[in-house]
């Protein structure tokens, strides 16, 4: 059929009006953004003028690279392959990589059924991340101390259940490893849900599984800041599906990105508010190359720190952390506590001048978020909206809520947070190298403390 103007119509074959665009474009991610990136690598100004050289706008794909995870041409997309990644090195069968650590703890506390009126368990001693990831889900941190592993204490997380708690949140930190067995008996026992916090500790293992498979919910840093990871990026990980479908619901934009993408729940309590937690593509590449690293990483820390403290010698005014795991931990520091804060401070000082980087901080420190009884945003309970806080929420008020954070309930967080030393190992020392500051070690401890015969027991 013709228009009225007897041009025929190209649904009837007639040409097309807009058969494309003769205008000329430019790619949306071009040469100068991958030039960015280059930059922020720190290549140097003349490196960076080969690598313009090498490449041009003509070299990308048309429109230039989307670096989105659902649409583009990568196939598999770096975040998908991330997660496979992730799943066979932490041994989960679900993982979905996160914009950061505290994202994939928001997701996964979230997940567990954290909420208003509710209470989450979290050790004294760990990183504020984690009980603030509880404060955002709606739920109260409630601390347990520690013992001498630093990590939390089995036998006080009893007395720290109440009506309202549903989950425990064990932190596994600074490379070492919670005890999880009597954590997991507990939980069961009280119906509670367990979320790993394993942002200091990737790679760890306790009792041949590696931390975060353990619970029902395990939770990663992947960060500049920690063992593997550039940049900023998380990860959150699971072996119950319908836990790990709650998680994503809430990290992915409200289940965004099902398939179907906008069909309405198709089983009861599918679909609830979520926010974008998703990690960048760019990130991903990047932690695909960090994670395959993880495995090298943790065994040099191992081989390093097994050299170091298998040449201690035993020493009566020192205790060493207790370690949950000997084989499991990751051993990138090693920890002790003598028995008073001035010896601490007397053998750090001589430790530094022997070249060893040691650090103590007294029982007057400065506030670190490290510990619970500096964690500001969380201890002095502020709102962070007109509309009041979790902890003057009516629906935990009326449920008898009304936790304490006065620190004399963790003695032993507060008095070895005080009283350790710790001694940052470099997983690139060679054994020479693991033999002198061993050697510098006993050196230093000999001269404060009374040596003993026996082996130590490092
Ligand atoms: C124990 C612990 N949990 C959670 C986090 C938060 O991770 P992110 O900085 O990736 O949000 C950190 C970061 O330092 C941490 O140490």
């Amino acid at each position: 059929m013709a228009g009225k103007g007897g041009e025929k119509l190209a649904i009837d074959g007639g040409p097309k009006a807009f058969a494309g665009r003769t205008g000329v474009g430019q790619p949306k991610v071009g040469v100068e953004d991958f030039l960015a990136i280059a930059e922020r690598f720190q290549f140097s100004p003349p490196a960076l003028e080969r690598l313009r050289a090498a490449v041009s706008d003509a070299d990308l794909p048309a429109g230039g690279p989307h670096l989105g995870r659902y649409y583009g041409s990568a196939s598999p997309s770096k975040g998908e392959q991330f997660e496979g990644l992730a799943r066979e090195v932490f041994q989960v069968k679900h993982a979905f990589p996160c914009s950061s650590g505290t994202g994939a703890l928001h997701a996964a506390f979230v997940a567990a059924g954290v909420g208003p009126g509710t209470e989450v368990i979290c050790p004294a001693l760990g990183f504020a991340a984690t009980a603030m990831a509880v404060v955002l889900a709606g739920g109260v941190p409630v601390f347990c101390d520690v013992d001498e592993s630093l990590h939390l204490d089995p036998a006080k997380l009893e007395g720290c259940v109440t009506p309202r708690t549903v989950a425990i949140a064990p932190t596994h930190h600074w490379g070492g490893v919670t005890d999880m067995a009597p954590v997991l008996a507990l939980a069961r026992r009280r119906g509670l849900k367990v979320v790993e916090d394993c942002a200091q500790a990737p790679g760890a293992t306790y009792r041949g599984r590696p931390v975060g498979s353990i619970g029902d919910l395990g939770c990663f840093s992947i960060s500049c800041y920690k063992i593997i990871g550039g940049g900023e990026g998380g990860m959150v990980v699971s072996n119950d599906a319908g836990l790990f479908e709650r998680a994503c619901q809430l990290a992915e934009g409200g289940g965004l990105w099902r398939n179907p993408r906008f069909a309405p729940p198709r089983h009861p309590g599918e679909l609830f508010v979520g926010t974008n937690y998703r990690l960048s593509e760019l990130e991903s590449a990047i932690n695909v190359v960090q994670l395959r690293k993880l495995e090298g990483v943790v065994s040099r820390h191992r081989q390093v720190s097994r050299r170091i403290c298998g040449q201690l010698a035993d020493f009566a005014e020192v205790t060493p952390q207790k370690l949950n795991d000997r084989e499991g931990v990751i051993g990138y520091m090693l920890r002790f506590f003598p028995a008073t804060c001035e010896l601490s401070a007397c053998i750090v000082k001589a430790l530094q001048a022997e070249g060893i980087g040691a650090g103590t901080r007294g029982s007057a420190h400065d506030p670190d978020w490290h510990m619970a009884r500096d964690m500001f945003p969380i201890v002095l309970k502020p709102g962070s909206t007109a509309g009041g806080s979790v902890w003057d929420d009516p629906r935990y008020r009326q449920r008898g809520g009304q936790v304490s954070y006065a620190p004399e309930q963790w003695p032993v967080a507060v008095d070895l947070f005080g009283r350790e030393v710790s001694i940052g190992f470099d997983q690139w020392w060679n054994d020479d190298d693991c033999d002198r500051v061993a050697a510098g070690i006993n050196k230093v401890l000999s001269a404060y403390c009374t040596k003993r015969a026996a082996k130590g027991n490092w």
